[in-house]
Parts: structure tokens; sequence; C-alpha cells
């Protein structure tokens, strides 16, 4: 088969340095790249079990797509699944582009079997890790991989200059047919089977059975420094990662640069990225790397570890790896200390351009709740809501509903704040929970300024929710345990340097304060990004307007766009 894929020929960093070496000879240039996805299904055994996965080009994780600023991208998706399905960049702002975008019924019908759909959009204005993934039910558990975003040429790190990069894609993994446990849950209208493993680039690593080949390893020089590009594309858990002996400073998150800070470990939640340095500064050795859940609710999580190996030049395969220490699986404290670390490198040359006048207050309650389902194991399904609404997914891609003004698809009509205030993180509420199920959206004026308090709630019971918005960063400007205090709490809002990025946790019993600019019109999918809960109906869309300048409106649709 013909590949345009680079990362094909060019296994991980080298062919980051061919790109680089390729563009430093012809500089200044933005250049088209051009990828060949061919979503396929292919037998993969881990743990003992072979099993048939989706995959893109057969690989497992999908290959990197590696771009620099400036660039245009074109991913053409052949579907050859048995499952209509669409791929999401997740991270890229898709200025007035939401038709690139690719969450099913969102910007677009899934691509049915046998069909294709070229994504076509620009990089512009973001450089470090993000990552695609299929989006659509569950597909996502085999579909990812990561997009490593170049700075322009000319343009050095604003840290100093690793010698080697690995792209770290943390996972989790079934026994059986992802799309069937999903389907079971539903079924049943309770939680599907939980994981049966955590992944490190695809492989679950010595500590489980059979894994001893399905162990992902990588050698180091002693006195050289690494930057590493790590993606939590797990499903439904938020991870603990570290190196047993090695300490990380963190440089970037989201795609957006930090102010550097030292750690042990870091946490990552399921969207999220974090690029850390690591020195090969200890005694030449094997040492583990390690990714666990942190979950400080009330509800069960898989908890078992993945390990990988750091190993130095030249040291044998038999000497046994130093263990890493991870945080305990529900130190809140290490999760509430490490985010408060993150804080927008806001330079000179990378500015956090925080709102700071708010033209529109909204404030959504996250919780769950549930709906009669006759053939249900207790007679209800679960649900999961903001403002107690749970959304319905629409049989029309929204966005083609939105600029085509078609009826009937969606109301805009979401409320800005719950129906009745009520103390949200108190005992839990278990009865008369009054859900309701809606496709329901919120308008949003172009170019306003939003600032959104995300309160997590006792309906059934309090969890930490990571939310991600598509087309947007926006500025994690305030975050706090209980109820948000709309008197006192904004007093201590960070408006100077707090962290931009694309998805943030809502702490288990907490609030989350979030801001952002409307300056991109298209309709915007906000979701948790713990697949169990948006598949419950966590989720909802922002559709904001057309600007009146000529290029503040959503361009046209593209010609392959996959009909419904
Ligand atoms: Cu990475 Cu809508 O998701």
């Amino acid at each position: 088969m013909a590949s345009r894929n680079c990362s094909n020929f060019f296994p991980g960093l080298t062919c980051s340095l061919f790109l680089l070496l390729g563009l430093l000879s012809f500089p200044a240039e933005a250049a088209i790249k051009k990828y060949q996805f061919d979503v396929q299904v292919n037998n993969v055994s881990r743990l003992c079990h072979a099993k048939p996965i989706v995959t893109v080009n057969g690989r497992f994780p999908g290959p990197t797509i590696y771009v620099r600023e400036g660039d245009r991208v074109l991913v053409n998706v052949t579907n050859h699944a048995q499952y209509n399905m669409s791929i999401h960049w997740h991270g890229l702002k898709q200025y007035r582009n939401g038709w690139a975008d690719g969450p099913a019924y969102i910007t677009q019908c899934p691509i049915k079997t046998g069909n294709s759909y070229t994504y076509d959009f620009n990089v512009t204005g973001q450089r470090g890790t993000l990552w695609w993934h299929a989006h659509i039910f569950w597909l996502r558990a085999t579909v990812y991989g990561a997009i490593v975003i170049m700075p322009k040429p000319g343009t050095p790190f604003p840290f100093p200059q690793p010698n080697r990069e690995e792209v770290i894609l943390l996972g989790e993994w079934w026994h059986t047919d992802v799309e069937e446990v999903e389907k079971q849950g539903q079924k049943m209208g309770l939680p599907p089977n939980m994981s049966d493993a955590h992944t490190i680039n695809g492989k679950p690593g010595p500590l489980f059975p059979c894994s001893e080949k399905h162990t992902f390893a990588m050698e180091v020089e002693s006195g050289k420094t690494y930057l590493l590009r790590i993606i939590n594309a797990a499903l439904n858990d938020e991870l603990f990662f570290a190196i047993a002996g090695h300490n990380f400073t963190v440089v970037e998150v989201d795609a957006v640069y930090t102010k550097p800070f030292t750690t042990e470990a870091i946490l990552i939640a399921p969207g999220q990225t974090t690029n850390v340095l690591v020195q090969a500064n200890q005694k030449p050795g094997r040492y583990f790397m390690a990714a666990r859940p942190f979950n400080d609710a009330p509800i069960p999580v898989d908890n078992k570890t993945a390990t990988g190996i750091l190993q130095y030049k030249g040291i044998p395969n038999s000497l046994l790896p130093t263990l890493a220490q991870l945080p305990a699986s529900n130190d809140s404290e290490f999760a509430l200390n490490y985010n408060k670390k993150l804080r927008s490198l806001n330079s000179p040359k990378f500015p956090a351009d925080v709102p700071q006048k708010v033209d529109r207050k909204l404030f959504y309650t996250i919780g769950f709740g549930k709906d009669s389902c006759p053939t249900c194991v207790n007679g209800t399904r679960l649900l999961a809501t903001l403002n107690n609404i749970s959304f319905v997914m629409p049989q029309t891609a929204l966005l083609q509903a939105h600029y085509f003004n078609l009826k009937g698809v969606f109301k805009a009509d979401f409320p800005d704040k719950p129906p009745k205030p009520f103390n949200y993180t108190g005992a839990p509420l278990t009865a008369s929970l009054g859900t309701s199920r809606a496709t329901r959206l919120s308008k949003i004026a172009f170019n306003s300024t939003i600032e959104l308090v995300l309160q997590d709630t006792n309906l059934l019971t309090v969890e930490s929710h990571p939310f991600h918005l598509h087309g947007y960063n926006f500025f994690v400007v305030g975050t706090g345990i209980g109820n948000f205090d709309p008197v006192k709490d904004p007093a201590n809002y960070n408006l100077v340097d707090p962290i931009e990025r694309n998805t943030a946790a809502v702490p288990t019993g907490g609030w989350t304060a979030i801001r952002f600019r409307a300056d991109n019109p298209g309709v915007w999918f906000m979701h948790c990004h713990l697949e169990l809960h948006t598949g419950w109906g966590l989720k909802t869309a922002f559709a904001v307007e057309d600007g009146p300048g000529p290029d503040q409106s959503v361009l046209p649709p593209p010609t392959d766009l996959p009909p419904c």
C-alpha cells in the first residue's frame, strides 16, 4: 500500500528530525502536510489474548502527525472498518473551520464504511503536543495518536533544547471488544466493565501476564536531556505518571508553554497533554516509568499500574528495574497542589491574554441522574447532566443545522444557570432528581468574553470531571472545593498567568472557573472527557455566532463532508 505518511517510513523521532532538517533548508514557507489514514480492523494480542481492534494504518497506537506551526494539514481518512466513525484533532482550534473538527453528529456525520473524508485544516498560533482520536462511541479506545507541532523555523523552545524527544501515549485496554463493553453497559443501564489494564504506548508492561514483550522501553544516554510528550488517551481514568529516580520539569500543557516547575510525578486527565524535560542524570541503570489512576471519589476504578522502562545505554536487560513511586491513588492534596503549580509562561513572546472583563457569566452544575428503562437491571438507566439536562445526540450534525439554519435539530436555549440553586456539595441527593433529556445549546455572541463556572454536585455522587471545550483554549482562573461563592471566590482568581488549556479537571465536590473570548464562530462541543460520562449525556455545545467582518464567519462546508 502506498503511504504518504512520513512516520510510516521513519518511526518517531527520526521522522521529526527528518522534517526538521527538510524545513531548515527551505525556511519560512508554510508547508502542506499530507497523511493517509486507513481505518481498518487488525488482530492485536495483549494480556495473553488476541482480539480484533480498530486501528489507523494497522498501527496501535496510531501514527504521529508531525507539523510545524503555520502548516496546512490534509488527512484523508478512509474507513474500511464495519463501524461508522469520525476523527477529532483534539486541541486544534480550527478557526472558522468546524468542518474539520470531527466529533460525530456535532460538526459532521460519521464517515460510513467504505467512504473517505479529507480533514483540511491550518495549524495557526499553536505549538506543542496535541493528539487525535476517534470521536464516536468508545472507538477511541484504540483509534488514537499524537500530534506534534514544532515551533516556526527560527523560534526556539522557551526552555533548554532537549537532545531527543519521545511521545508517551497513556491508554486503557479491555480483554473484550470495547464497543461490546459499551453496548452491554447501555443495555444494563449501569457502568460497563472497567478496563483490564493501562498501557504506555499501547503496552501494559511486565507487571501484567504475557506482557514481557509488550513493554515500552526508552533508551537514554547519561548527561542528555529528553523531552517527553505525554498524552492521556485513556477513556475513563485520570492518571499519575512518574519515572523512578528522575524528576520532571513541566514546560508545556495542551500546546501552551508553562512556567517551568519540577515535580516527581505529573497528574494528567483524559484529553490532556503534558510536556516534561527529563535529565538522564542518575546512576546508569534501568528505571520503571509508571502510570496509575488518581481517583478520590467513592466509585470503583481500574487501579492497575502500567509500566515501561527508562534504560541507560549499555545496561543489560537482565538488571531488575528500580520501582517508581506514585502518589497514593486518592491523594487529593497532590492533585490540588499540582494543578496550582500550573501557570502559563506569560512571556512577551507568549503572553497570556486573559479576559479581564466578562460579558456573560455561565454557571453549569455537573451531576448524575436516572431515566426509566424497563429492560435495564434496576429498571433505570444512569444519566449524567449539566444543569440537570442530559444531552441527546442529534441525527444531523449540529454545525450543519446551524450553518444552513435547519429547524428542529437543536434548541439554542441551554440555561445559563441551574433551574434552582441548592447545596450542590451537601449530602448526596438520590431522589426526585428531575433530570431532563434534550438537545439544547447555548448561543454565544461573537467575540464576547465568557466566564463559565463548572460546579460538581452530589446528585447521586461527587466525582472529578475533566471538561474539554472544542475550538478554543480557555484560562483556568480559579478552582476550589465545595460550593462556588460568587462573592468571595472571584477575589482569588488568577487573572495574570492562569494556565491556558483545552481540558481542565473539575475537582471532586468542587468547582472550576474558566474564561475565554468567543472569537471562533461555529458549533463547539463541550463535554466531560471521561467517555463513560459523555455517553451518559455529560455534554453540550456552544453555537458561537458569526462576526460582522469578512473573516469572521464559518467557512462553507467542504464538498466531501460526509452526508447523514
Ligand atoms: Cu478529545 Cu470531544 O474530545
